[in-house]
């Protein structure tokens, strides 16, 4: 894993693609660090970015790395608020404060085991990443599933960040009518020797790895506690650690194995 520079970088913005409900910031970076699949990027726009008229500045927002190519990174924005709005309206020239890429990220699957992708909303962005190491470390498309989950179709075109995913809806208006887990429960059964690497909101994590448990599946999990530093010292970000003792998610995670944990924590999880 390459060690990330530990200043933030002032990046270009070469464009904003459109996916449905979400959106996908492309930012040149040819000479940035390579990141590992799961990792993150504290991000904020050098314009704009709070400090209006009686405001202070925001904090740098935290987001996983969707995709590295030609120099390129990656990201999927949902606007939910202030700082992901101002991100979503960037546009190719603008500059963006980038600090990453940070923490831990996903480990391959050991030998004999498939791998099985599970997202839910935008939390399916540090899947796409993975999704390409598997393939370039010689996994074959159809050694990899994928399951996705929305909570409708405009979301549900977000699927097309991946190849071969497999779609639920939370109504229906796109693949399956259901929670992804049920997708998830199906393709266990079908073949229990898989690790299952998952992204979400905290309920579908926490479904994930119940069932991950129930079964004996290792899983890897990658949470989204909400972060003000995004690298270890502020402890804003902790989750408490089966067994007792806690987590910081910016640095023992984001990528955590589900046996580590007693449940997911409620506030552990990419916007719902
Ligand atoms: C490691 C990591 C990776 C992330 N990757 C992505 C990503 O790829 N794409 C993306 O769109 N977002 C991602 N997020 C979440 C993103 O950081 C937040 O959505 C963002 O900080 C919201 O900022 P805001 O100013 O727009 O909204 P805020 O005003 O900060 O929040 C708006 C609403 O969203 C909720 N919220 C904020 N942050 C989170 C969170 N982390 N989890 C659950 N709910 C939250 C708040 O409680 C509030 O209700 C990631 C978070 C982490 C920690
Ligand atoms: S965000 Fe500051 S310690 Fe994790």
């Amino acid at each position: 894993m390459s060690e990330a520079p530990f200043a933030r970088r002032a990046l270009t913005v070469t464009g904003m693609d459109e996916l449905g409900a979400y959106r996908l910031l492309r930012v040149a970076d040819p000479d940035g660090p390579e990141p590992q699949a799961g990792q993150f990027a504290m991000l904020a726009a050098a314009e704009r970015w709070g400090g209006g008229e009686e405001e202070r500045p925001y904090l740098p927002r935290a987001f996983s790395i969707a995709r590295r190519s030609d120099g390129e990174s990656q990201f999927l924005l949902e606007d939910v608020g202030p700082g992901s709005r101002r991100l979503c309206e960037l546009q190719a020239g603008d500059r963006l404060w980038t600090l990453g890429p940070l923490g831990r990220g996903f480990v391959a699957p050991s030998a004999g085991r498939r791998a099985v992708l599970v997202g839910g909303g935008v939390g399916i962005a540090p899947l796409a990443i993975l999704q390409d190491a598997l393939a370039a470390a010689g996994a074959e498309a159809a050694e990899t599933t994928v399951l996705l989950g929305f909570r409708d179709a405009a979301r549900a075109e977000g699927a097309a960040l991946l190849a071969g995913a497999r779609v639920a809806t939370d109504d229906g208006s796109a693949g399956h009518h259901g929670l992804v887990t049920d997708l998830l429960e199906a393709e266990i059964r079908r073949d229990p020797d898989v690790v299952v690497y998952a992204c979400g909101p905290a309920g579908m994590l926490e479904g994930v790895r119940a069932l991950c448990e129930r079964a004996d599946t290792p899983a890897q999990l990658a949470l989204e506690a909400h972060m003000a530093c995004g690298f270890g010292a502020c402890f804003g970000c902790v989750v408490p650690r089966r067994g007792g003792g806690y987590l910081r998610v910016c640095v023992d995670g984001p990528v955590i194995d589900a046996g580590a944990l007693e449940r997911v924590d409620e506030h552990a999880g990419a916007p719902a």
